[in-house]
Formats: C-alpha cells, sequence, structure tokens
C-alpha cells in the first residue's frame, strides 16, 4: 500500500472499463502496483475460454454450447509468477495460457464468446469474489454496469480507433509476434468494438458515475498519474475531524 495514502476503508473497488486497446491492462497494472492493490484483468477470463474453446475445435469460431459448458467447468485462476514479474498469468485448468491469449484470433474469439449470456453468467461470480479478496482494481467492459455497479470509483478510459490501433501494433510488436498492418488491426478493433458494445447482454458502455478519460494524446504515465490522484483525492476525504 502506498504509504502517503491513508486509507481506513478496507475491500475498495475500483472500475475501469473501456473499449479495446485503450491502455486499460497498462494502466491498471501500474495502478495496482503503485497503490497495493489486486488487479484483475477480466478479458483475461474470456480469452483463456474462447482459447480453450478453440483447442477443441477446428473452425474460427466458438458455438454457445462449447464455450457455456467450459466457462461453467474451466478452472481459472491467477497467480504471479515469480520469474515473470510483473505479469499477472492465468492458468486455465492448471496451465498457464498467459503467452497465448493475445493473438488477433483469440481476440475477435473471446469477443464472440463473451457475447453469450450463459458465459457471462457463469464467469459473474468468479469476478465477484476474485475482486473482492482486498482492495482491488478491475479492468474490463462491465465491471462499472454489471459486475460492481456500487465500486468505490468507475473510470471509462477511451481513446481514437486510429490510436488504439497504433497501440496494438506496437505491443504485438514488443511481443515478438507478427502484426497485422495498421489498416487491418484498426478495422479488427471497430468490429470488436461494434461487437462488445452491441450485443444484448452487458454490453460495453460507461457507468453513469464513471469518470471518462480520452487518453489518446495522453502518455501511459499520464493516464497512471491522472487516476492516482483521483484516488488518492477521493480516499484522503475524511469525516472525521
Ligand atoms: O479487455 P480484452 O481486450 O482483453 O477483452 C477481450 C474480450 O473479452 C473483449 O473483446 C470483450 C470481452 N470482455 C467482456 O465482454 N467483458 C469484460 N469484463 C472483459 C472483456
Amino acid at each position: 500500500m502506498d504509504e502517503n495514502m491513508h486509507i481506513l476503508k478496507q475491500g475498495i473497488v475500483i472500475a475501469i472499463d473501456g473499449p479495446a486497446g485503450t491502455g486499460k491492462s497498462s494502466v491498471t497494472r501500474l495502478l495496482a502496483e503503485r497503490l497495493g492493490f489486486i488487479h484483475i484483468d477480466t478479458g483475461a477470463l474470456y480469452r483463456a475460454i474462447a482459447y480453450l474453446a478453440h483447442g477443441q475445435n477446428d473452425g474460427n469460431n466458438v458455438l454457445e454450447p462449447k464455450a457455456s459448458q467450459l466457462a461453467k467447468t474451466a478452472h481459472l485462476e491467477f497467480k504471479l509468477n515469480p520469474k515473470l514479474v510483473p505479469v499477472n498469468r492465468i492458468f486455465a485448468n492448471g496451465s498457464d495460457v498467459t503467452d497465448f491469449i493475445r493473438t488477433p484470433l483469440i481476440s475477435m474469439l473471446a469477443s464472440q464468446v463473451s457475447s453469450y449470456s450463459q458465459v457471462r453468467a457463469a464467469l459473474l461470480g468468479l469476478q465477484r469474489r476474485l475482486g473482492c479478496q482486498g482492495n482491488s482494481i478491475l479492468e474490463g467492459r462491465d465491471i462499472g454496469t454489471v459486475i460492481f455497479p456500487d465500486a468505490d470509483l468507475k473510470f471509462f478510459l477511451t481513446a481514437s480507433s486510429f490510436e488504439r490501433a497504433r497501440r496494438r501494433f506496437l505491443e504485438l510488436k514488443e511481443n515478438g509476434g507478427d502484426a497485422p498492418p495498421l489498416s487491418e488491426l484498426k478495422k479488427q478493433i471497430q468490429k470488436r468494438d461494434l461487437q462488445d458494445s452491441s450485443r444484448a447482454v452487458a454490453p460495453l458502455k460507461k457507468a453513469q458515475d464513471a469518470l471518462t478519460v480520452n487518453t489518446t494524446k495522453m502518455t501511459l504515465d499520464e493516464v497512471v498519474s491522472t487516476l492516482e490522484n483521483r484516488i488518492k483525492k477521493y480516499f484522503s476525504k475524511s469525516t472525521c475531524k
């Protein structure tokens, strides 16, 4: 816990939602480190289900029965790997799948499986349990609207689709993978945005009481500092004089 932050309250939940490529994961990871909070990347849960389902399928489509059965039965957990800090690793049925779930194909399949109501229902309790393990920051699409509508603080990150595609491109390159051309990545991001925000169940949406932060022209450090200052200001308010 940041020693300058005198938080008396326990069980704080902070929600960070927003579309793909707004920097949610990096921002949440750094913010959690600075504040000593638990970081929960809820997108990784949908990605892990998509990855497991894809491994049992030939095509590039995951049907609802398969995805829901996996979401109900798979054992998903986050663990810190001391050799691979600071990344929080995700394990599915005992195997570390972290390195396989960030490809463009799994991104699209994760978006598809996340539109299935039974998948969302199966992962809801898990997300709430993870968020209630201690002070935590959860990132996703519906944290502030569905998973933790009473979260202490909510943020909604945005950025232009060009900037988001550019960030994804750099991320894929940095991870040593093949990166499709920027124009293709932009199309994929826009397709995923549409899919995530137009689905019937828990669509990507800003909670009414969330603070929007447009990160298009901000550096990662600026975004983290903006959120950190806001959080500290919020929790330093004291009702006792
Ligand atoms: O945040 P991400 O790009 O890793 O998420 C992958 C997909 O999972 C995303 O396209 C939509 C879905 N998702 C969701 O529906 N709800 C969440 N809370 C998190 C992710």
